[in-house]
């Protein structure tokens, strides 16, 4: 198995599915995420090449856009297809397959350092300075207001509230962003957390602060 070839194929087609994604799903985040997960791989002793292609391919089964059954499918037959041994390919969808945060709904815990390691790098994505440009281009996306201080962070008990759920981007720093420092599994994350949790609470302060301006 040629490692470095496969992960080349492996970014091509990526690439290629994530084309014109608008909602900040798009290739440079799946780029941004490798690189992050590469790092915390280095630094946590884990193995690259399941790192590395599982954050390639991590929101390919991305339920708020795709149908899960179909892309899992997709990804086994293209792991097979550029030669990938039957154990990295169990390994590597059963990550891709359990690792979205799901509204904090369902179970998204990882078994393997490699998993946690995918997961972190995904989550430490979505917050901080990037993760606030994020949050406010999918709250665009889903044609949420800003903020409506009338609306209450609201907590989900099903999947079907998330979906459903008539929100303004504000909350969604409650209801997820500033959970997501604590809920980092890796050393190394937890210490990258750290300066992009306070960034995200400088934010909003600031933000407060405008809207309820008094000279
Ligand atoms: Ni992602």
């Amino acid at each position: 198995m040629d490692k470095q070839h496969i992960i080349n194929q492996t970014r091509d087609f990526v690439k290629n599915a994530s084309y014109g994604e608008g909602s900040g799903h798009d290739w440079w985040h799946i780029e941004r995420v490798y690189k992050l997960a590469k790092f915390l791989a280095e630094q946590e002793g884990a193995n690259l090449f399941i790192v590395e292609m599982a954050s390639l391919l991590h929101d390919m089964d991305d339920w708020k856009f795709r149908d899960l059954d179909k892309t899992s499918t997709i990804i086994e037959d293209f792991l097979c297809s550029i030669g990938v041994d039957e154990e990295s390919r169990t390994h590597i969808t059963m990550i891709v397959e359990t690792m979205s945060f799901k509204g904090g709904v369902e179970d998204s815990s990882q078994s393997t350092i490699e998993g946690m390691i995918v997961q972190d790098a995904d989550r430490l994505d979505a917050i901080g300075a990037i993760g606030i440009a994020r949050t406010f281009a999918y709250g665009g996306h889903k044609n949420q207001p800003l903020y409506n201080p009338y609306i209450e962070p609201y907590l989900f008990h099903s999947l079907e509230q998330v979906k459903k759920a008539d929100n303004h981007t504000i909350n969604h720093f409650y209801e997820k962003l500033l959970k997501l420092k604590d809920l980092m599994n890796t050393k190394t994350a937890k210490e990258i957390a750290v300066r992009r949790h306070q960034f995200m609470q400088q934010f909003l302060v600031e933000f407060y602060g405008e809207w309820d301006f008094t000279s």
